[in-house]
């Protein structure tokens, strides 16, 4: 397949084969010359639909580092605005020779949807509630670097469940690497199909913590809700934040992670954030020899 379209299209010898190659990828980076020439062949459009920072600087970077041509869009600032169709944006830009489009949308499926009608290799950077397939490549990839291997570790995901392509695509990777997985946030921002992914629920936030090795403290996405669903920020923050207190209180040194961007104060507080414990800024730097590797292995694929 000449796409990433979501975790639940990849098998476990897809995940490894990706890290293996983050791994050359990392060292790479971390060389004075930051570059390989691979893909000085290879066009690459970005186009965000929906507001980023680390996806779509990510990207671009992993894309140079490659040696790639690049090009952004910005469908704020584009014709989009004036009702052009995404397939036409997208069949406009192919036809100036792009070989490869990395797309973030707000709609649940807009990448499945671009690969059906589209003649290029498509990359999903986060596709409204469903997926974020690079996202969770770079957290497994950072507790695999954390913790040695997945395999075995029990990852708690605190937050709103509902309403993140963050959890759905951590919850698909991480059970088919052979971690546990339990979610923790309030009722009704875990969805009903949730245990049957084969994740278990807690809604004591110090019960959840108390287990796990990994909690990964997700953001409440307001811009995706369209009913407030628990009372105010400051009851979700005294339920379901973390603090240095809670995390103090453990009996455990856990492992804390945030995809990014952070609501300071409200899922998690800065001493947590900032602490030694936190690998959030690991997970950005790893973000980009991850995604080096996944647009170097689907250019593998592509007649050149
Ligand atoms: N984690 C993440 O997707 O962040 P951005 O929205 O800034 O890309």
């Amino acid at each position: 397949v000449n796409h990433l379209l979501g975790i639940k299209y990849l098998k476990k010898e897809d995940i490894d084969l990706i890290f293996k190659t983050a791994d050359h990828f990392k060292e790479v980076i971390n060389r004075p010359i930051k570059k390989v020439p691979s893909l000085r062949d290879i066009t690459i459009a970005n186009l965000f639909f929906e507001n980023s920072t680390r996806t779509r600087l990510s990207f671009e970077l992993a894309e140079k580092r490659l040696s790639a041509d690049v090009i952004n869009f910005s469908a704020a600032s584009s014709s989009v605005k004036k009702g052009e169709t995404l397939i036409d944006t997208v069949n406009n830009i192919l036809a100036m020779k792009v070989d490869m489009v990395v797309m973030r949308h707000p709609n649940p499926g807009a990448g499945i949807f671009l690969s059906k009608h589209v003649d290029a290799s498509i990359i999903n950077a986060g596709d409204g509630t469903h997926e974020h397939p690079t996202q969770a490549l770079l957290d497994s990839y950072s507790i695999r670097e954390k913790l040695g291997e997945v395999k075995g570790k029990k990852v708690l995901i605190v937050g709103d469940i509902k309403h993140s392509r963050v959890a759905l695509s951590n919850i698909f990777a991480l059970k088919m690497q052979g971690a546990e997985v339990k979610v923790c946030g309030p009722k009704t921002l875990i969805p009903k199909y949730i245990e049957s992914l084969g994740v278990s629920v807690e809604t004591n936030l110090v019960k959840a913590l108390e287990w796990c090795d990994v909690a990964n403290m997700l953001r409440v996405q307001n811009e995706r809700m369209e009913i407030s669903y628990f009372p105010t920020t400051r009851e979700y923050t005294q339920q379901f934040g973390l603090n240095k207190q809670i995390l103090d209180s453990l009996n455990k040194q856990i492992v804390v992670m945030h995809p990014g961007p952070i609501n300071r104060g409200v899922e998690i507080t800065s001493d947590v954030a900032d602490s030694k414990q936190a690998i959030i800024l690991d997970q950005v730097q790893n973000g980009v020899a991850v995604r080096m590797a996944v647009i170097y292995l689907l250019a593998s694929k592509i007649n050149r």
